[in-house]
């Protein structure tokens, strides 16, 4: 039997599973997850004729693995096609279109990640080469400007390296409650993880922001909020939350067999609801620079 074959929509308020003191409703939606959840990347993946333009059974295959896993990686024809309006057009037929403009996106909202001299956007690990360690997206946003929804599409790979881990935060959710619930009680408070301001030159440009790791939206479903950087993460100083914040370091660093590992090849794009994500460090030559947008959407993928 396809492992993606009872496809299930988000969760809804009434008996939601994410509720700490509805023990049956987490453990009827936590079976109903881990039953047949794929544990090879290669599952993930959805070959496409034209990404620009989904048939309906294409469409249908993204849209069963990112109910099951919250991401799918689309896989185009190869070639190394820059044109934007490939991963616009994508996202959109999965409903993302509320894109967040970001300091470093372009001006249509897309993101180009590839490494570059000394612009202001070289002080920042994205546009650069190094590891990316364990994140969220836009884990710095504001509350009300939270990313629930990612693609990154790949125009072309590096020379060596670049690879992504993958990891869906409803396993990390799983995990830390199997644990222990109090875990999860310490990681849904609002003031639990503070980033600091972002000041360059003597200037602020973002405020310190707090806010929960995990929480729960008005349409019932979770979302994350995290980062593994050390460098002036404040957490709260409480006995659970460290051992919390240890439990969730240990099990990213670890071989789970559901965290996924993929170096996206040009045509490829991931699309996701902002799942847990790295990336390794990389070395581009003369005729391989790795070249990937970023779209980060205010929305999930329509029907997860
Ligand atoms: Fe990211």
């Amino acid at each position: 039997m396809n492992n993606f074959s009872s496809p299930q929509a988000g969760p809804m308020m009434k008996d939601n599973p994410f509720d700490l003191d509805n023990d049956a409703a987490y453990a009827a939606w936590r079976e109903r997850k881990l039953d047949g959840y794929p544990l090879d990347v290669g599952e993930l993946i959805v070959e496409v004729n034209d990404p620009r333009q989904l048939t309906t059974t294409e469409f249908e295959a993204v849209l069963v693995r990112c109910r099951k896993t919250n991401m799918a990686i689309v896989a185009g024809p190869a070639g190394e096609d820059p044109d934007k309006a490939i991963p616009r057009a994508l996202g959109s037929r999965f409903g993302l279109t509320r894109l967040d403009c970001n300091r470093g996106a372009d001006d249509d909202g897309v993101t180009t990640l590839k490494v570059v001299g000394n612009e202001w956007r070289g002080s920042y690990i994205p546009y650069t080469n190094r590891p990316i360690h364990w994140h969220t997206d836009g884990y710095y946003n504001r509350q009300e400007n939270q990313i629930r929804g990612l693609l990154l599409y790949c125009v072309s790979p590096a020379a060596r390296g670049g690879e992504n881990a993958l990891l869906d935060h409803e396993i990390a959710y799983i995990h830390l409650r199997d644990m222990d619930p109090d875990y999860i009680r310490a990681l849904m408070r609002p003031e639990v993880m503070t980033i600091p301001p972002n000041v360059e030159g003597g200037i602020e440009l973002r405020p310190a922001r707090s806010g929960p790791v995990f929480s729960v939206l008005s349409d019932g479903t979770l979302h994350m909020r995290y980062t593994a950087r050390t460098r002036s993460i404040e957490w709260s100083p409480d006995h659970v939350t460290q051992k919390a914040v240890a439990a969730l370091n240990i099990f990213l660093s670890s071989a789970s067999p559901h965290i996924y590992r993929a170096i996206m090849q040009g045509g490829q794009g991931l699309i996701c609801n902002n799942v847990l994500h790295d990336r390794s460090g990389f070395d581009d030559d003369e005729t391989h620079t790795r070249q990937l947008y970023r779209l980060r959407y205010y929305q999930r993928i329509a029907g997860t």
